[in-house]
């Protein structure tokens, strides 16, 4: 029970409805089901640049989320940067609806949700130089041989997302695995001024993404960084650049397998309530 200045000490406040995910609160509050919006784009048009003016009803800088998963990162982002359009996609249409159905629940306006891969979205449906902040978090290292070729970052993709930034956009990159990251030291910094960024984002100390708390919580190293592109390399350059590059054929480590089936375990917490699906 709690004072209310009007209804006095008989008066009990709302308990807010908090979700929680490996123990870290999800961010952002369960809104009445009047208030709920709808976040997800079911089919994505025939290839040709989205218009997000039209897809948000306002223009407004847009950040891409690729890969999102449960899009722990997309919704944190959403709930505390009003003025921003978040599009957060991955190629599993069943993360996409777990992230769908709490954006909903949340009654966000500034995100949508669609299933599509990475390379795909920026190749076929982002127009160049029209996109303020990329996220890529932890993309998946793929342990055997034979998926190697699914890796994202490749220099085609780095290039793609240079191509999609404006001018003084961001590139923000995150990996636990070490391999990738050596990778990723090497060849985004001929794209990007890259700068890696030392201990953990003050905004999530225990994680921006459900992999992060993940391996935070295993003990594992977190790798970080954040790019602007650089603009002393042309357009033609930059494909040049990228087409003589080598592709990320590192060694995963496959010791740092078991936390890809840590990532796909449900804890109590993680389940949406029954009641609140749309
Ligand atoms: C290791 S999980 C990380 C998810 C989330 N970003 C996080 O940090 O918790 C990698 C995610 O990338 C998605 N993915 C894999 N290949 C992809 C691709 N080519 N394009 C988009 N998403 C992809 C997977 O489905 C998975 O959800």
């Amino acid at each position: 029970m709690t004072d209310h200045p009007l209804l006095g000490n008989n008066y009990e406040r709302p308990r807010r409805q908090i979700e929680r995910e490996f123990g870290v609160p999800v961010p952002g509050d369960i809104v009445p089901p009047d208030q709920w919006t709808i976040t997800a784009v079911k089919k994505l048009p025939p290839p040709g640049p989205l218009n997000f003016s039209e897809l948000f009803g306002r223009t407004a800088p847009v950040m891409l989320d690729i890969g999102c998963g449960n899009a722990r990162s997309t919704l944190a982002s959403a709930v505390w940067r009003h003025d921003i359009d978040h599009f957060a996609t991955d190629l599993l249409p069943v993360v996409i609806r777990y992230a769908t159905r709490r954006a909903n629940q949340r009654g966000l306006k500034n995100v949508r949700f669609a299933v599509v891969g990475g390379r795909e979205l920026l190749a076929d449906y982002i127009a160049p130089h029209s996109i303020a902040e990329i996220h890529v978090y932890h993309p998946q290292p793929f342990y055997d041989a034979k998926l190697v070729h699914k890796r994202l970052i490749t220099p085609e993709f780095i290039a793609l997302v240079h191509r999609s930034l404006v001018p003084g956009g961001q590139f923000i990159l995150q990996t636990d695995n070490p391999g990738y990251w050596k990778y990723m030291q090497q060849v985004v910094p001929l794209f990007f001024e890259f700068e890696e960024h030392p201990g953990k984002w003050p905004d999530s100390p225990k994680g921006r993404t459900r992999r992060e708390i993940i391996a935070l919580r295993q003990g594992l190293p977190v790798f970080r960084g954040t790019g602007r592109p650089r603009s002393d390399i042309s357009a033609d350059d930059v494909l040049k650049r990228a087409e003589s590059l080598p592709p990320p054929t590192f060694d995963a480590d496959r010791k740092l397998k078991d936390l890809d089936k840590l990532e796909h375990q449900t804890d109590s917490s993680d389940r949406p309530n029954k009641r609140q699906r749309r």
